[in-house]
């Protein structure tokens, strides 16, 4: 909770006070994709539908997250052939997005709120810019992601 600087990580704190009070912050509510569901072949990510239950309805989101790739993305499912994939880290400050389905845009879970298109573009709220979306395929029971191609 101790910021590099010696202050206190603002984010944490209030992150650790709504877990104290019983309730969970919205970044967790975009579960992650089961590590058996994600396979990289170049500079493409594919996600197997098969393996994500989370992914099977409808204005459902999950999230996929590779250190050693430097990437932090959410997938979501806006219709039932539809989905987009983009950074999760907010331009801002760097919180998580998380999708939401009634206005098919994607939300920081920071105070500040700011909010996006699902292609990326800052609707609201004070942030560096827009977030990369991904262009991506479906390919049978698979999503592929080009990593290196915008949409
Ligand atoms: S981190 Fe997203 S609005 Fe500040």
């Amino acid at each position: 909770m101790i910021a590099r600087d010696g202050g206190v990580d603002r984010r944490q704190f209030l992150e650790d006070s709504l877990l104290a009070a019983g309730v969970v912050p919205q970044c967790c509510s975009t579960p992650p994709a089961p590590m058996e569901s994600i396979r990289f072949e170049g500079s493409r990510l594919i996600l197997d539908l098969r393996r994500i239950p989370t992914l099977r309805s409808n204005g459902s989101a999950c999230a996929v997250w590779d250190e050693t790739r430097k990437l932090n993305l959410i997938v979501a499912r806006t219709e039932a052939k539809h989905f987009v994939a983009l950074n999760r880290a907010c331009t801002h400050g760097g919180a998580s997005c998380t999708y939401m389905h009634k206005s098919r845009t994607l939300r920081c879970t920071s105070l500040n709120h700011a909010e996006y298109t699902l292609d990326g573009t800052l609707l609201h709220g004070r942030t560096h810019g827009n977030l990369r979306a991904y262009h991506l395929r479906l390919n049978g029971p698979y999503i592929e992601i080009d990593l290196e191609k915008a949409s």
